[in-house]
């Protein structure tokens, strides 16, 4: 008998980063069946789109995306192979049936808490002659109790998800739909992994979330631990040198969460705090639960904590009922605040969400026009921010080769992206960097030999 060839699998990750550690963890599963990275979906007999339905574009692209693999797959067929196509995340969650309806070619559809039955899903489609599956339950069990250990080869900086789904209901958001109600990973099951981690050379653990300080996950000795607890269990492991967490919502701030701020030097002094608006009026609309004096009140509170830490968020425009005034007084709040990077989004009225069927919406080229504002602002005050570490040393987590010869590509505590020069420096090392030059979205500069400040 002949050596089996290892089978391919190409995954095609749309969204938030809980959907980049999703991708990672069904490759985690699928390399016990054999299955070997494809670079393309050329040469894969198994393609997963892992999608996202936040925006209408965002699902739109999925489709476009099929329509392509169906050629492909169809290609394949007459050369007498076989591709299979799956497809995972956020819109086959919310359009599942409706997905294999418009798109019959397709093999699995799964949603984002039944990917640990992927090795079942693909048995069943190797027997199955042409049937869809289709599986968007929310099971009684929990998924990351059936996800075997991560692959020993982290990078620097890697991903963990500590909490998932959301009990909010913001009245434009999908996610409380897609992902499910508020869950927590027990706390030694998350350690267990940052434990596992950190040996396989990360250094940087991004914790997340869809609302990750709500986290309320049973502790070791089986109490309950908030995400400040967590934070300070994780931050004694050796090795691990960096802590972040996201997306944080404004509600969930505790006096422990943010005294770790305080306390805890390996949480980096960058956050990422959504408001999506500063006027009161759009955030009770949103059902966000909380004001824009709210939101300063925290933002004081975390830079009392920890003076230098800068802060990012997100932004919706053209929210129905929005009006001009509204939107100046967003405007008003970016200029006060002072962030260090955001991302605004035009309204996308999504299916079954409250606010897409209310009145009000507001029309197309307003939004577009409220968009280039904002963005216009933010763009100036991250290169106002990014342009203050002209001249100064900064430590740099280095995680990868850059393009040029000699470079390497590495974080800032702020969560900069650094282009580094350095004779030497490997991946994983935190090195001193003095920042020469200002991009559009990095820094770049060269590895220096003085004591990190
Ligand atoms: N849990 C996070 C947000 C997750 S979704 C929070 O509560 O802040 C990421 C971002 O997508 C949101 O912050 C919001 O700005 C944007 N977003 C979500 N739904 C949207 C919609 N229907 N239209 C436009 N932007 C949206
Ligand atoms: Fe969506 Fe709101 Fe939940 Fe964030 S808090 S995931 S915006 S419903
Ligand atoms: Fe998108 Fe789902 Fe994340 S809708 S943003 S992939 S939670």
């Amino acid at each position: 008998m002949g050596r089996e060839l290892p089978k391919r699998v190409f995954i095609k990750t749309y969204g938030c980063q809980m959907n980049v550690y999703d991708s990672s963890r069904m490759a985690d599963l699928l390399s016990p069946l054999g299955y070997r990275s494809a670079q393309a979906p050329e040469g894969a007999d198994l393609v997963i789109l892992n999608t996202c339905h936040i925006r209408e574009k965002a699902a739109e692209k999925v489709f476009s995306e099929l329509g392509q693999l169906k050629r492909l797959k169809e290609t394949k067929g007459k050369r007498g192979g076989r591709m299979l196509i799956a497809v995972g995340g956020c819109v086959a969650q919310a359009e599942g049936a409706e997905l294999l309806a418009r798109a019959p070619f397709v093999d699995i559809v799964f949603g984002p808490q039944t990917y640990h039955r992927l090795p079942e899903f693909l048995a069943r489609a190797a027997r199955a002659c042409g049937e869809g599956i289709l599986d968007t339950s929310f099971p009684p069990e929990a998924k990351f109790d059936h996800l075997p250990d991560a692959r020993a080869d982290a990078g620097a900086s890697a991903f963990l998800s500590v909490q998932e789904g959301c009990d909010k209901f913001c009245t434009f958001c999908v996610v409380p739909y897609t992902r499910g109600a508020e869950f927590s990973r027990p706390a030694a099951q998350i350690l267990a992994e940052a434990r596992r981690l950190a040996a396989a050379g990360a250094r940087e653990i991004m914790l997340l979330g869809q609302n990750v300080n709500a986290y309320h996950g049973a502790s070791p000795e089986g109490a309950k631990w908030g995400l400040g607890d967590l934070l300070r269990a994780l931050s004694e492991i050796p090795g691990l040198l960096r802590l972040r967490y996201t997306t944080s919502h404004p509600r969930d701030f505790d006096d422990s969460l943010i005294a770790a701020h305080r306390d805890l030097p390996k949480l980096m002094p960058q956050l990422h705090l959504p408001v999506q608006s500063g006027a009161d009026r759009v955030l009770a609309f949103m059902n966000r639960q909380h004001t824009a004096d709210d939101y300063r009140r925290i933002v004081e509170r975390l830079r009392k904590a920890r003076p230098d830490l800068a802060l990012s968020s997100d932004f919706i425009v053209g929210f129905p009922g929005e009006r001009e005034e509204d939107f100046a007084a967003t405007l008003a709040l970016v200029r006060e605040i002072g962030f260090a990077q955001a991302f605004s989004f035009k309204y996308s009225p999504r299916p079954g969400t409250p606010a897409a069927a209310v009145p009000g919406q507001v029309p197309e080229s307003q939004k577009a026009e409220r968009l280039l504002v904002l963005q216009r602002l933010i763009s100036d005050e991250e290169r106002r921010f990014n342009e203050g570490f002209l001249g100064r040393v900064v430590p740099v987590l280095l995680e990868k080769a850059g393009r040029r010869s000699g470079q390497l590509v590495g974080k800032s505590p702020y969560f900069q992206s650094v282009h580094v020069m350095a004779e030497s420096g490997k991946k994983g090392e935190i090195v001193p960097v003095l920042i020469r030059e200002v991009g559009l979205s990095s820094l770049g500069g060269v590895r220096v030999e003085a004591a990190l400040a």
